[in-house]
C-alpha cells in the first residue's frame, strides 16, 4: 500500500493505493518474509503529513511504514530458520525483503496469538507500562485516569493501575467502549467523553480527585482532567490524537498544574526500551491470569489497511488495530480471548 495523496484531516482510503511494487531477491544480510499481521499505529499519520519526531514526511509514492509479525520465507545468510516468526519493519506489504540484523524473534506465551507482540506485549503495551512505572507511579488508594482507554495503549493501562492498588478510571468515546473497559479490561469505572454531562460523571468516578493521568486523547479531555487533579498528581502526556485531524496545538492549563503541585511528563516510548523485559513479564502475567483480556480490532486482507487506518484516526477502533494480511493468518491466530472482528 503506497501513499498517493497527503491526507487533510483524518485520512481516507483514497489517500492510498494498493499495487504491486515488485520484490527483489534478498542480498547479503537480508531476509525475505511473508507478512502475517500488520500493526496500524497513530504515529504513522504524522509521517504522512509533516513528519514524526526526527523522521521526515513520507514522500508520495512510498510504501506506508509499519511493523509486522512476519514469517521467514528465505533466510538468506541469516540464522533465522525458515518458517520462524519475526518482528519486522515491513511497511504495509504482503511480502518484504528486510535487513536480518533488525529482526527480532516473536516469542509469545502459550495460548496467545503472535499478534499480541504488536499490541499488549509490543510497543503500545510498553508505552502503557513505561507511563505507569516511570510517570504515574500509583500508590494504593490513588485514582488513575486513562483516556482512549480501550485502544492499543489504554487497554493495557487499567489493569496495571489496579494491580498497583489504585482505582482505575477509563475515559472513552462511546457507551460500547465504556462497557468493554469495565467488563474486560479491569477498569473500575468508565466515563464517556462525548456525553454532555461527562464532567459530572468524571467527578462521580473520581471522588478523591485524580492522582495519575495518562493523556492519549483530545484537548477537551485534557482540560477536564487537569481541573480535577489531586495535590501532587502525576500526568503523562502520551498522545495528542486530535491534532492528527487538524485540531489546533494542544494547550496545557498551567494554573491547574501549579495549584495541584503536579508533575507533567512527556512520553516517548523509545526512551524506555530498558523496561521491555519487565513489561513483557508483568503484562503476560495479567493476560495469563485473565485480569486483562487481549483486545484486538482485527481486519483481514492488506486491501483493508487504508480503511482500518481511517477508522483508527477517527476513533472508531476498539482495541489494538491489526490487519491479518493473508486470510490464513487470521485463522492461525484465532484465540478465545480475541473478542471481535470489525470487518
Ligand atoms: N508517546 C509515545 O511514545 C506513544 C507511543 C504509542 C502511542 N502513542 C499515542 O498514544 C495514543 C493512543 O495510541 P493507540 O495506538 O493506543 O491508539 P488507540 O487508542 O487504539 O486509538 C486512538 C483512540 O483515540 C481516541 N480519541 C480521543 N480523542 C480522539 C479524537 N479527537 N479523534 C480520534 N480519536 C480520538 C479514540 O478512543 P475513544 O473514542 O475511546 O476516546 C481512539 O480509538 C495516540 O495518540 C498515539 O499517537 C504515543
Amino acid at each position: 500500500v503506497t501513499l498517493v495523496r497527503r491526507p487533510v484531516g483524518a485520512p481516507v482510503p483514497e489517500d492510498f493505493a494498493l499495487g504491486d511494487v515488485g520484490l527483489e531477491d534478498p542480498g547479503r544480510g537480508q531476509v525475505r518474509v511473508r507478512v502475517r499481521s500488520l500493526s496500524l499505529d497513530p504515529y504513522v499519520r504524522s509521517l504522512l503529513g509533516s513528519g514524526h519526531l526526527a523522521e521526515a514526511a513520507l514522500p508520495l509514492g512510498s510504501v506506508v511504514p509499519g511493523r509486522s509479525v512476519a514469517e521467514v520465507v528465505d533466510p538468506g545468510d541469516s540464522a533465522h530458520p525458515p518458517g520462524s516468526l519475526v518482528l519486522a519493519e515491513t511497511g504495509w506489504r504482503s511480502d518484504a525483503v528486510v535487513d536480518s540484523a533488525a529482526l527480532r524473534p516473536v516469542v509469545v506465551p502459550a495460548g496467545l496469538p503472535p499478534s499480541v507482540a504488536l499490541g499488549a506485549l509490543g510497543m503500545p503495551g510498553l508505552t502503557a507500562y513505561a507511563a505507569h512505572v516511570r510517570h504515574l507511579r500509583p500508590r494504593p488508594g490513588d485514582t488513575v485516569v486513562v483516556s482512549a482507554a480501550t485502544g492499543g495503549v489504554g487497554s493495557v493501562s487499567g489493569a496495571l493501575a489496579r494491580r498497583a492498588g489504585a482505582r482505575a478510571v477509563a475515559i472513552v468515546g462511546s457507551r460500547e467502549k465504556a462497557e468493554v473497559a469495565t467488563a474486560r479490561l479491569g477498569y473500575d469505572a468508565a466515563v464517556v467523553r462525548t456525553d454532555p454531562r461527562w464532567l459530572d460523571a468524571l467527578d462521580e468516578a473520581c471522588p478523591d480527585r485524580i492522582h495519575g493521568y495518562a493523556h492519549l486523547a483530545d484537548q477537551a479531555t485534557l482540560d477536564g482532567v487537569m481541573e480535577r487533579l489531586a495535590a501532587g498528581a502525576r500526568v503523562s502526556l502520551v498522545g495528542v490524537i486530535d491534532q492528527n485531524n487538524g485540531a489546533p496545538a494542544t494547550r496545557l492549563r498551567v494554573g491547574a498544574v501549579m495549584v495541584a503541585r503536579a508533575t507533567v511528563h512527556g512520553m516517548v516510548v523509545h526512551d524506555h526500551l530498558d523496561l521491555t523485559d519487565d513489561h513483557v513479564r508483568e503484562v503476560s502475567d495479567l493476560l495469563g491470569e485473565g485480569v486483562l483480556e487481549l483486545l484486538e480490532d482485527t481486519h483481514v486482507g492488506l486491501a483493508r489497511a487504508p480503511e482500518a487506518f481511517s477508522r483508527l484516526l477517527l476513533g472508531r477502533n476498539v482495541g489494538k488495530v491489526v490487519v491479518h494480511v493473508h486470510p490464513e493468518s487470521s485463522r492461525s491466530t484465532e484465540h478465545p480471548s480475541q473478542p471481535r472482528s470489525s470487518t
